[in-house]
């Protein structure tokens, strides 16, 4: 029954019975963990194939992989990888293993040294904003603050973040340079960018000035659970209608294709954009990791295999997304304690509870040893307006712990909301 509809004794009732469920699960010493997006191992497992796929072959149209030089990565994998973010190669820089090192340059580059010379400086002006369309990824968030860039939150809706705010708010804020994008199963909510609202994005420089950027973290491009989950429209196809191509830098890896941390991540942005870049980058680096560049597009061949290959990260980690869902279905559907996302790829499930109540249900979780994402983490600095947002991440802990991590944690759902309606 929804809590609205339940009369204070009735409330009472319950209330019992969720103390004594909550006590007797204190009792078991749970050490459940639910916090960070993580491939299980029969996951990695799935590229162990990369060990002794090169047999000894290390040349790569003429290049051998094992000496220095490169730095925009081999041909081969910027053919590869350009053609999972949709990108032709000449717009495509492959790099070494993380995807999120490269923001971080992209960030620091622009903010520090200007993409397009010392008067394109963000930070030139005294104030720097970035849009952080939330909940969103906290490592984003964690780029600006770290950089001492303003962060300013964008409702997240279905179709992607809110772009009437997001327009608004460009129009009246010339600071603003840039906003952080998971366009594809975002991170949490899981949703995927309408074709409008990747048009709308596409258009923002034009609103907001020649170095504002949009940064396209594609993250989860290839991660489908289901055959038919949204397909994203290309941005790329967009800016070159637009003429903002140089206002765009789209970003992936194969963290989540093959092993986590060792995998190969690669950019996209127009050839001026990725020469600048490349500039700024052979002060850090003599080149990439082409030996593992080499690997990969071994082990993946062509996109053809790779959708065979995600299919089956997908057969391992599906049924996991289905028993969460099938408990909040089972246990909290038509309760009014809670709404979360059905994602049709990525990583997370967003749970909102009831307003102020995430903080305390992540701490009923804790003390009885479920390890929930902070509450607030997945807004910028922390704060989450309306303490609602809760990110489920069930990929990494075995089956059977995720069904009694989510039996768990819908118990201090339950319980949050029943106490915090009587007022105790
Ligand atoms: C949206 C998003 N971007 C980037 C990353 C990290 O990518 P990488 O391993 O390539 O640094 C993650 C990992 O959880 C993510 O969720």
């Amino acid at each position: 029954m929804h809590i609205d509809q339940l009369s204070t004794a009735e409330l009472e009732q319950q209330l019992a019975a969720l103390e004594a469920r909550y006590a007797e699960l204190g009792q078991l010493e749970l050490a459940l963990d639910l916090t960070r997006g993580k491939p299980c191992s029969e996951q990695v497992a799935l590229s162990d194939g990369l060990d002794g796929v090169l047999a000894g072959n290390y040349l790569s149209g003429g290049v051998d992989t094992r000496n220095y030089g490169g730095l925009e990565g081999l041909a081969e994998a910027r053919a590869l990888f350009g053609s999972v973010l949709g990108l032709p190669p000449e717009e495509t820089l492959v790099g070494g293993n993380s995807s999120l090192t490269m923001m971080y340059q992209v960030v620091d580059f622009a903010l520090s040294e200007g993409l397009r010379g010392p008067q394109s400086a963000w930070g030139n002006s005294d104030t720097v904003k970035f849009l952080c369309p939330s909940p969103g990824y906290d490592r984003h968030f964690a780029i600006c603050e770290h950089l001492g860039i303003d962060m300013i939150p964008v409702p997240m809706l279905d179709s992607g973040p809110d772009m009437d705010a997001v327009e608004a708010l460009l129009r009246e804020d010339p600071a603003i340079v840039g906003i952080w994008c998971v366009p594809r199963f975002s991170n949490p909510t899981g949703c995927t960018y309408s074709d409008a609202t990747v048009e709308r994005m596409a258009a923002l420089p034009r609103l907001a000035g020649e170095h504002f950027l949009v940064m396209w973290d594609n993250a989860y491009a290839v991660h489908t659970l289901y055959d038919d989950a949204p397909q994203l429209a290309s941005i790329a196809e967009y800016c070159r209608a637009q003429g903002t191509l140089d206002n765009v830098f789209q970003f992936g890896s194969t963290s989540k294709i093959t092993h986590a941390g060792a995998g190969v991540a690669f950019m996209g942005s127009s050839p001026a954009n990725l020469a600048a870049f490349c500039r700024h980058l052979g002060y850090q680096s003599i080149g990439p990791d082409k030996v593992n560049q080499l690997r990969h597009v071994r082990f993946l061949q062509d996109r053809e295999r790779l959708a065979a290959h995600m299919a089956r990260h997908a057969a391992i980690i599906r049924p996991r997304f289905e028993s969460v869902l099938q408990t909040l279905e089972k246990e909290l559907a038509g309760t009014g304690m809670g709404s979360w996302t059905s994602p049709r790829g990525g990583y997370f499930i967003s749970f909102d509870t009831l307003p102020g109540l995430a903080r305390e249900v992540v701490r009923l979780a804790g003390d009885i040893g479920v390890k929930l994402t902070p509450a607030g983490a997945t807004f910028p600095y922390g704060e989450d307006p309306q303490d609602c947002n809760i990110r489920l991440a069930p990929t990494f802990p075995p089956a059977p712990a995720v069904e009694a991590t989510v039996e768990a944690f819908v118990v201090c759902v339950q319980l949050a909301s029943v106490r915090q309606r009587l007022g105790t």
